[in-house]
Formats: structure tokens, sequence, C-alpha cells
């Protein structure tokens, strides 16, 4: 790909495992902490579509505590790992290629920064507590429009405070919907599929697919 002037990351499920929370209770949540993660990260993300449909948002924490609240009842999870989980929630681990692959980027004349759903606030955290300060350009956060991806609006914000276009910018995440809605908009968004996933129908198909982010490097040559 040439003349990129942006590489925008997803972060959660792109560059922040998702899953870690409940997997680093999975003693006391037992064989099912899996299925557990995936239906909490599952409504989680419903609740986002859905309020941004109803008119009535919420910030990403907000929506995290309540979708925790209906997966740990559907899983028969004892309320008192409630705190524990969310806390969790805050200093999940990135994926084992992220610090290397964004450390060689930053070398290159790139702006590099995060698009996501997360308030400032909880994005800062992640990005502290995994050591990646100083990486990134830009956090951007959906708070600045105030609706969730994959409203148009929110991948207006880095074109809008980069004044470039969109197609200028190299869009990547690990989440079909997103790579759809980025895509669609008009970013040249990568799919960034871990786990061997089939793409969606919804009238984009990724510019490219990498099973990690330290592919993007030669996408980029
Ligand atoms: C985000 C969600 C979509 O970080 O993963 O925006």
């Amino acid at each position: 790909m040439k003349n990129i002037k942006a590489i925008i990351f997803d972060a959660y499920g792109t560059l922040f495992d998702v899953n870690s929370a409940a997997e680093k209770c999975k003693e006391k949540i037992g064989d099912k902490w899996e299925s557990f993660a995936n239906y909490w990260r599952t409504t989680q993300l419903e609740y986002t579509w859905l309020r941004s449909l109803m008119k009535r948002h919420k910030d990403f924490w907000k929506i995290t505590e309540d979708s925790l609240d209906k997966s740990m009842k559907v899983f028969n999870i004892e309320t008192g790992m409630k705190n524990e989980l969310l806390n969790l929630y805050k200093v999940l681990s990135c994926y084992p290629e992220v610090k290397d692959t964004l450390n060689k980027l930053n070398e290159k004349n790139y702006k590099v920064a995060i698009l996501s759903n997360g308030t400032h606030s909880l994005l800062n955290q992640l990005v502290s507590n995994n050591n990646l300060e100083n990486i990134f350009d830009d956090i951007f956060s959906i708070e600045e429009v105030g609706i969730f991806k994959p409203d148009s609006k929110v991948y207006e914000i880095p074109i809008k405070k980069y004044k470039i276009q969109k197609e200028d910018i190299v869009f990547l995440s690990a989440n079909t919907w997103d790579v759809s809605g980025g895509g669609n908009f008009g970013y040249n968004a990568i799919w960034v599929n871990r786990n061997d996933g089939i793409f969606d129908n919804l009238d984009y198909l990724p510019k490219k697919q990498v099973k990690n982010l330290s592919q993007l490097l030669d996408i980029l040559k």
C-alpha cells in the first residue's frame, strides 16, 4: 500500500485481548470461562449498537458493567466476582507482537493512533499498563462524537484531526464488523484475523488480512 499517511488501530480485540480478564479468573470460573468471556464481549457490543440506534448513549465503561451483570447471571457466576472481573478489564493485556510492531511503525513517518469505543480514561489506562506510552500520536475515543462504531461520525474523527483523505488511512481491526464499518466508510481496512474466522457479508471485503499485527510491516513496504 502506497501513500499512506496514518495507521489507525481499533483497541479492544485488536491491540488488547478482551478475553484476558476472564482468563485470569479461570480457576474460579472453571471450564466455562471462555464461553462466558465471549458472551460478555458479544453482549457488550450488542449494547453499543442498540444504544446507538435507540439514541440512549452510555459510555463504554458503563456498558461493560451492564453487559457483565447480564453475563454473570446467564453463566451463574457468583456476584462477589464482579469487581474483580471489572477491574481486570481495566488492565487487559496487549497481544504479544503489539509493542514491537508499534515501535517499528513509529520509526517511520506515519501518524499512529487508536480509534476506539473506549473512553479516554480507559484507553489511557490500557496504554500505560502495557507500557505503550509515547507510541501513539493520538488516542481517539468515540466519546468525542457521542455515538459508537460503526457510525460514520466515528470514522471521521481522524480525517478531521489530520486533515487527510479517507484513502490516506490504513485501519486495522480484529472485529469483522468494524473492518466493514471502516471499509465502507472509505478507509483501507485490514482485518486482523487472529483465529481463522469467517468474514462478514456487509458490502466490503478487507483490503488485506493479517494473522497478527507484525504482518502489517510487510504490507506497508
Ligand atoms: C473498540 C472495540 C470495537 O475498541 O473493539 O472500539
